[in-house]
C-alpha cells in the first residue's frame, strides 16, 4: 500500500488491525440473508477460510442448511454439507449472535411495492437487527441491489448510535489504493458493495467476477477492500458507497433499455416480415461497438425489471424524470400482452379461439435452467391467458409447482411433457428455453407451437406450425 503513512488504515490504526484479521481470513464472517445471492457468497467465504455464519429470518431455510441441504437448484448440497462438516459455514435465526462477528454481509431483498416504489423495509429492518447488535470495530457492508444514498444516508442513520460514530468522509481512489489524509478513526466501517450474481451462468464463478467496492469512508473502504480481496480474484474501489449503487444501477438499467430496444425492434421486424434474430446474428459479427441482447415475452428476474425503478424514484427528488427507464419499462411490461395477442391471433387463423382454448406454457422460471419464477414475465402471462378464458396447464423442469407467491397464487403443478400431453393442448406457448426440452418433439407433437425464444430454430421440420413471437 503507497504512502501508509498518510492514509487511513496505518499500522496501529484499528482499521489495521481488522484488515489482517480480514486478510488472513482469521475474522469471522455473517451473512444476512441467505437467498440467491447471500448463501453462495457465504459459501465462498467459508471457502476462502474464513469462518462464515449465515443469518436469516426463516427457520426452515437455516435448518436445511445446518443439515447440509440446499433450496436453490444450482447450488449442490454437497458444497453446503461440506462446509458444515469442516465447521466452517453454519446458519442460525439468533441475531444476537451478529456481536461475534467481524464483518457483516447484508443481502436481503430489496423488491417494489404494491405502487412499484422502492420497498426497503427489508434492508431496514436488517439495519435495525445490526444496529442493536453492533460492536465498535464492526465492518458492515450492504449488498442489495439500492438507490445511491442508502448507505450513507438510512443505513448510517439506523446504525449510528449515541457511542459509535462512523462519519461520512471523501477520500480518493484510482481503482485499487484509497486515499486519504488520516482522520479520526471511525467506531465502525459502513460500505457498498454491489451483488454482480448472475444465476447460472456457467461462463462466470462469482470469485471471478471482480467486486466493486466503496466506503462511506476511507477506512471503510480499506476494510471491505480487505474483506473482498480474500474472497474474489478482483476488487475495485470507488471513490464513495454512492458511487457503488449507481454502478451496480447502470449495470441494470443498461441491461433494461437495451432489452426494451430489441424487443421494439422485434415488433417491428415482425410487421416487416424480417427475422430480427437472422439480424441480431449479423450484427454480432461486428467485433466493436455492437452487444447482442435478445427479444423475449418480458422482463423477469429479481433485479432487471425492479432496480430501475429505484433510481428513478430517486431521481424525483432531484426533480429528473428518468425517460430511458420510463420508456424500456413502457415496452417491456407490454411484451407479455404481445405474447397473448398474437398466440390468439395464431388460433384465430386455425379456426380457433383462445376462451376454451388448451394451451401448455412451456417454462415458467424467467430465464433458461435456472428455478427462479420471480418476475417472471410465464406469471403474467398464465394469468392474462387465464382471464381471456384460455385453459392453462404448464411444463417446467426446475419449478414443479407454481404455489402462492407474492402477486400470484395460481394453484398449477408442472405437468409432464410427453407426446401426448402436447397433443392434447390446441398450442404450446414457449416462455423459457430450458437447454433439457426436447424441441424436435415439441414441434412434432403440438398442433402449434407460438416461441418467443426462438428455441425451434433448429427445428427443420414442420416449420409451418411454428409461430415466432
Ligand atoms: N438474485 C440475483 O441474481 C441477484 C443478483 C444481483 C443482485 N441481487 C440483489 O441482492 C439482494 C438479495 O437478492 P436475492 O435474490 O438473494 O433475494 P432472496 O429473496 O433470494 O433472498 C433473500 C433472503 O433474505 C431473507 N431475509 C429477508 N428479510 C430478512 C431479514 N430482515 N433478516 C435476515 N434475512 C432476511 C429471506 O428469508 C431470504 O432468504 C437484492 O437486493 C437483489 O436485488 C440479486
Amino acid at each position: 500500500m503507497k504512502d501508509i503513512g498518510k492514509i487511513q488504515g496505518a499500522p496501529g490504526t484499528r482499521v489495521a488491525g481488522l484488515r489482517a484479521k480480514l486478510q488472513d481470513c482469521t475474522a469471522r464472517v455473517g451473512v444476512i440473508g441467505l437467498g440467491y445471492v447471500g448463501l453462495p457468497l457465504a459459501l465462498l467465504c467459508a471457502k476462502a477460510g474464513f469462518q462464515a455464519t449465515g443469518f436469516d429470518i426463516d427457520p426452515r431455510k437455516a435448518e436445511k442448511l445446518e443439515r447440509g441441504e440446499s433450496y436453490i437448484h444450482h447450488i449442490p448440497a454437497t458444497s453446503i454439507a461440506d462446509e458444515v462438516k469442516k465447521k466452517r459455514f453454519q446458519a442460525t435465526t439468533d441475531f444476537t449472535r451478529l456481536k461475534e462477528m467481524n464483518a457483516i454481509i447484508i443481502c436481503v431483498p430489496t423488491p417494489l411495492d404494491k405502487h412499484r416504489e422502492p420497498d426497503m423495509s427489508f434492508v431496514l429492518n436488517t439495519a435495525k437487527m445490526v444496529s442493536a447488535h453492533l460492536q465498535a470495530g464492526q465492518l458492515i457492508v450492504l449488498e442489495s441491489t439500492t438507490y445511491p444514498g442508502t448507505t450513507d444516508e438510512e443505513m448510517l442513520s439506523i446504525l449510528e448510535k449515541a457511542t459509535l460514530k462512523c462519519p461520512v468522509s471523501a477520500y480518493t481512489t484510482d481503482g485499487t489504493i484509497v486515499t486519504a489524509t488520516a482522520a479520526k478513526e471511525p467506531d465502525f466501517y459502513l460500505a457498498f458493495s454491489p451483488e454482480r450474481e448472475d444465476p447460472g451462468n456457467k461462463n462466470f464463478q462469482t470469485q471471478q467476477v471482480p467486486k466493486i467496492v466503496g466506503g462511506v469512508n476511507a477506512a471503510s473502504a480499506l476494510a471491505a477492500q480487505a474483506l473482498y480481496q480474500s474472497v474474489f480474484e478482483h476488487t475495485h474501489l470507488v471513490s464513495s458507497s454512492r458511487a457503488a449503487e449507481m454502478t451496480k444501477l447502470l449495470e441494470n438499467i443498461y441491461r433494461c433499455v437495451n432489452i426494451a430496444l430489441v424487443n421494439e425492434l422485434k415488433l417491428l421486424c415482425m410487421r416487416m416480415d424480417i427475422d430480427i434474430w437472422e439480424v441480431i446474428a449479423a450484427a454480432k459479427t461486428k467485433p466493436f461497438g455492437f452487444n447482442a441482447f435478445y427479444p423475449g415475452p418480458g422482463l423477469g428476474g429479481h433485479c432487471i425489471p425492479v432496480d430501475p425503478f429505484y433510481l428513478t424514484w430517486k431521481a424525483r427528488e432531484y426533480e429528473f424524470p428518468t425517460r430511458f427507464i420510463e420508456l424500456a419499462g413502457e415496452i417491456n411490461t407490454a411484451m407479455p400482452h404481445h405474447v397473448v395477442n398474437h398466440l390468439a391471433a395464431a388460433l384465430g387463423e386455425r379456426g380457433k379461439t383462445l376462451p376454451g382454448a388448451r394451451v401448455l406454457v412451456l417454462g415458467a422460471a424467467y430465464k433458461k435452467d435456472i428455478d427462479d419464477v420471480r418476475e417472471s414475465p410465464a406469471l403474467k402471462i398464465i394469468e392474462l391467458l387465464g382471464a381471456h378464458g384460455a385453459l392453462v396447464d404448464y411444463h417446467d423442469p426446475f419449478v414443479p409447482r407454481l404455489g402462492k407467491m407474492r402477486k400470484y397464487d395460481f394453484g398449477l403443478e408442472s405437468i409432464p411433457l410427453t407426446a401426448e400431453t402436447l397433443r392434447v393442448h390446441d398450442c404450446t406457448l414457449i416462455v423459457t428455453d430450458h437447454s433439457a426440452v426436447d424441441y424436435d418433439m415439441v414441434v412434432t407433437e403440438s398442433p402449434l407451437v407460438v416461441d418467443t425464444r426462438n428455441a425451434t430454430s433448429r427445428v427443420a421440420h414442420h416449420r409451418d406450425k411454428i409461430v415466432p413471437c
